[in-house]
């Protein structure tokens, strides 16, 4: 799947933003997209086949899927419009990847940088926009979008979604373990369940994990997610180590997620199953941790996803915000 990484991160943090729901923050979606126009993110975009570039491809008997052909400059090349109403405005389709185009059937395409389709928008006057992934999870963006996200500095954000850890399309995706790294109840066994026992494979050669400590692996067949980044939590006990136990099980996911690339990180509630830790504390801690973090890391762009499995984890990140 060579998808290219900024347009595969933004395919993920659409996929995010539609499952966060309707009062999901698009924030995270603006990074994915400023950070791909910082770093010459490619978008795949349909063209009709004029006579010209039918001559560049040769016979078209000889021609098949994946051929590339050269196009000479300033061959006219005309990109696919999908009507945005009845007097004949229009949207350019783009897509973050093959398997998004290829959901609304076979069709020529180029690539073309981000950055460059959205400098040139303005060439079309009745070109309203462009609508990213139009044949399922959809972005629009309209030309005043595209102005602002020309302008837009992306800067990490931290977004509360209600769901699993397990459904989220990002780099890492972690898991509340514990110290043996073998696998359990709570969301570690729905981990190792979704991942498969190839998972378990490579847990065995970590020789565990110390409380706060995080450690990390592949996905698996976890196949929407690059990494699993086991932590280990403390057992709430009521102590004041607890909370830096568990400040540094988030802390120390976050360098894990850092120095491995990623751009894009989903928590569970770690220690508030099993382990006891009450929720509210829980979130308190949490939250703080991963602010400071973010205040240590400025020149850092990442998303990260609170899942809130329970609807009192949320309530309680909720009620946290609103002190
Ligand atoms: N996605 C997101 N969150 C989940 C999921 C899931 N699929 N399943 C459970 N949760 C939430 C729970 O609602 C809880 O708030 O994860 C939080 C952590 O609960 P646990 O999984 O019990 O983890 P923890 O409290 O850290 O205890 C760890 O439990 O499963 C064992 O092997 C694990 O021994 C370790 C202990």
């Amino acid at each position: 799947m060579n998808k290219d990484k900024y347009a595969l991160d933004l395919e993920r943090a659409i996929f995010n933003w539609y499952y966060g729901g309707d009062n999901a923050a698009p924030e995270s979606v603006f990074n994915a997209v400023a950070n791909g126009l910082n770093n010459d993110m490619q978008m795949i975009v349909q063209i009709e086949l004029s006579e010209a570039i039918l001559q560049a491809i040769g016979d078209p008997e000889k021609a098949k899927v994946g051929d590339t052909f050269s196009l000479k400059e300033g061959l006219p090349i005309k990109f696919r419009h999908i009507a945005a109403d009845e007097d004949g405005h229009y949207f350019i389709p783009l897509f973050t990847s093959q398997e998004e185009m290829n959901k609304g059937g076979a069709y020529s395409s180029i690539n073309q940088s981000l950055k460059s389709l959205f400098e040139a928008v303005d060439n079309w006057p009745d070109c309203v926009g462009y609508i990213i992934n139009p044949w399922d999870r959809k972005l629009f963006l309209r030309k005043n979008y595209i102005k602002m996200l020309l302008a837009y500095k992306p800067k990490s954000h931290i977004s509360f979604v209600k769901g699993s850890v397990i459904d989220m399309h990002v780099d890492a995706i972690v898991n509340a373990a514990n110290s043996s790294l073998l696998g359990g109840g709570g969301v570690d066994g729905a981990i190792h369940m979704a991942a498969g026992p190839e998972l378990l494979k490579e847990c065995r050669k970590l020789n565990g994990c110390n409380t706060g400590e995080a450690k990390i692996t592949g996905s698996y067949n976890i196949k929407h997610a690059d990494h699993i980044i086991h932590t280990v939590g403390p057992v709430y006990s009521g102590k004041k180590e607890d909370a830096e136990l568990l400040a540094a099980c988030y802390t120390n996911s976050l360098d894990l997620a850092l120095e491995n690339g990623c751009n894009s990180i989903a928590f569970p509630g770690i220690s508030t199953g099993v382990y006891g830790y009450p929720i509210q504390e829980a979130a308190t801690v949490s939250l703080l941790a991963a602010a400071k973090w973010l205040d240590a890391h400025p020149d850092t762009v990442m998303n990260i996803y609170f899942c809130c499995y329970r609807d009192d984890e949320m309530a309680a990140y909720m009620a946290f915000l609103r002190k």
